[in-house]
């Protein structure tokens, strides 16, 4: 059974924006897709690449390293989307944004 964290302030994510947050032992990547909150592994299964230092462009965040693209509602790899990251389950209550671990 998963525990909710409290990651962030919602306030803190601007719309088009992410960041990484921890939650237990996991690094998470958070977005803000038109106002609604999304978090996969902040890593890259790639290679552990740091996802938050990527770009977004529209539902995908592509990774620094090699440019391989995440969808952030699905967490399916763009060129094989029989690869997926792990996706968490967002709540936001309040100014607080909890996920899921
Ligand atoms: S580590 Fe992300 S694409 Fe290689």
């Amino acid at each position: 059974m998963p525990s909710f964290f409290k990651v962030a302030r919602f306030s803190d994510i601007a719309a088009g924006a992410m960041r990484e947050v921890s939650a237990g032992d996991r690094k998470i990547l958070l977005a803000n897709l038109e106002g609604q909150i999304f978090a996969i592994d902040g890593e890259c299964l790639h290679q552990g690449g740091p996802l938050a230092e990527g770009q977004i462009s529209g539902d995908l965040v592509e990774c620094p390293w090699h440019f391989w693209q995440w969808n952030l509602k699905t967490g399916e790899c763009a060129h094989d989307p029989a690869v997926k990251t792990r996706c968490y389950e967002v709540k936001v209550e309040g100014e607080d944004v909890l996920v899921a671990v």
